[in-house]
């Protein structure tokens, strides 16, 4: 009776700082996803308390300097100048914290199997600097039941108890980076709770600063809503490039045929073929569903085929720039290849997992000589010395574009479909265009000298 009484004591008082926008919020992880989720709740008059165990992005923060493109410099300066943002390395802020918001990476091990480590490292934080009334929410993207078994077990192993002393939900991030008209204050909320308040409290927060909130029966169906749209986009993706390959055999245009489909204004939704997929979600996410789905006797085939078949896409480009030099008698080792984009999509700055990352590797181990234009990213590390949440190797330094290097380059390989990046030109002044996404076909270029994943090499020149 007590302990429901505390519990009902707990839910009104944050309810009423998260009505009036007083609660203290920590976010852990202040990278795509928490650093614009801070700048949002920020501004709608919460005080954030990030823990950031990258030094280097703690001071930044604190010195009001923006990492992240999405965010707004004058908007995010003018919140740490009001102290409503603030970064430390160390877990101890978060005993001030009402809310805590999980924002870690949830990468693969090199089996492609979850590597959760992160978020186990950030619950062992919590529970190290708990105080009872706590709402948590993770916002990490991981396998239906990451909430409950990992993060509600090791809570209650070290003595505190859902219903009693903290409330927990899940809440996928669903930002698109890059997406001009979508952010994270317009972008629908998900938010599944453990038990009917902690679903009230985070929808209240969530209320509080963005448009809408869909409220899930559970974290588990959230989680799973959550994997589920990054396996959507991954399987329809390798249908479309599967697509491409089929069509380069039987000399059709892949992107003429998906143009046409697309315009049966019902039952279909067109994706575009590609040197691959990129960035920390559609290329890993697939892969921790089908590791739970193991451990309910169900090997999700479609779900790992699409990923061998998008994983396998830079390879298809590297056989066929070898099939493209080879009409002009050059080998590829040995050729200078100019490489126009390294970000995993156009217009970001971020080349994690990017196709066109694993493209220059595949090309410098056959001994090609390439270098990368990328006007977002200044440099970019290979897998050999990516360490992914913390670069430490070597890296290897982007150019800017200029007349001399089109010129020059036996072979212009288009791997990112930079909006600015001026087709026109590069058309007219490289010898050979590799055009993986057809960024000149649907710009209207026209020119013998553009190769489309579905063109069939020996019949072009
Ligand atoms: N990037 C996206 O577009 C996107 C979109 C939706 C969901 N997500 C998901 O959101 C999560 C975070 O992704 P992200 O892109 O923001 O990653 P990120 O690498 O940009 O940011 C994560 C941050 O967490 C920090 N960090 C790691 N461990 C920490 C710890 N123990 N304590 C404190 N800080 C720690 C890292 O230094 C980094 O700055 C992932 O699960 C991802 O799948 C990402």
């Amino acid at each position: 009776m007590e302990t429901l009484q505390q519990h009902a004591i707990f839910k009104n008082e944050l309810l009423e700082k998260i009505h009036n926008h007083t609660a203290k919020v920590g976010i852990i992880g202040l990278g795509y996803v928490g650093l614009p989720l801070a700048v949002e709740a920020a501004s709608a008059g919460y005080q954030i308390l990030g823990v950031e165990n990258n030094p280097d992005r703690c001071r930044l923060i604190n010195e009001g300097k923006n990492y992240i493109k999405d965010v707004h410099d004058t908007k995010f300066l003018g919140l740490v100048r009001e102290h409503k943002i603030q970064a430390s390395v160390g877990f101890e802020t978060l005993q001030a914290c009402d809310i805590v918001v999980i924002c870690v990476p949830t990468p693969l091990n090199k089996n492609k199997e979850p590597d959760i480590s992160y978020i186990k490292n950030a619950t062992d934080g919590i529970c190290k600097n708990f105080h009872p009334g706590m709402l948590i929410i993770l916002e990490s993207t991981t396998y239906p039941g990451t909430t409950e078994e990992i993060i509600q077990a090791r809570l209650e192993e070290m003595g505190h108890k859902l219903g009693k002393d903290f409330f927990l939900a899940f809440s996928p991030e669903r930002v698109d980076p890059g997406n001009k008209s979508f952010n994270t204050a317009n972008t629908t909320k998900i938010v599944g709770g453990v038990s009917s308040d902690c679903l009230e409290l985070s929808e209240a927060f969530y209320l509080s600063f963005v448009a809408h909130v869909v409220r899930m029966s559970s974290p588990r169906a959230a989680e799973m809503t959550k994997v589920f749209e990054n396996i959507y986009r991954s399987v329809n993706i390798a249908l479309v490039n599967e697509l491409a390959m089929l069509c380069e055999r039987m000399d059709i245009d892949v992107y003429e045929v998906i143009t046409a489909a697309a315009t049966k204004p019902y039952g279909f939704q067109a994706f575009w073929p590609g040197p691959g997929v990129g960035g920390h979600c559609i290329p890993l996410d697939p892969y921790y569903l089908a590791w739970k789905g193991k451990e309910y006797d169900l090997h999700a085939r479609f779900i790992e085929l699409a990923g061998e078949i998008n994983e396998n896409m830079p390879r298809v480009v590297l056989a066929k720039v070898g099939e493209i030099l080879n009409q002009f008698s050059k080998p590829v080792k040995g050729a200078k290849i100019l490489q126009l984009g390294i970000s995993y999509k156009k217009d970001i700055d971020d080349a994690r997992e990017s196709p066109s990352v694993r493209i220059y590797e595949l090309l410098s181990q056959k001994g090609a000589n390439v270098e990368v234009v990328d006007p977002f990213v200044k440099q970019f590390w290979t897998r050999e010395h990516d360490f992914t949440y913390g670069n430490q190797g070597p890296s290897i330094p982007t150019i800017p574009l200029s007349d001399e290097k089109l010129q020059e380059a036996d072979i212009v390989i288009i791997t990112t479909d930079h909006t600015d990046f001026p087709y026109a030109d590069i058309v007219k002044k490289a010898k050979v265009v590799f055009d993986t996404r057809n960024a000149a076909g649907f710009r209207k270029i026209e020119s013998s000298k553009i190769f489309k994943l579905s063109t069939r090499v020996s019949q072009n020149h």
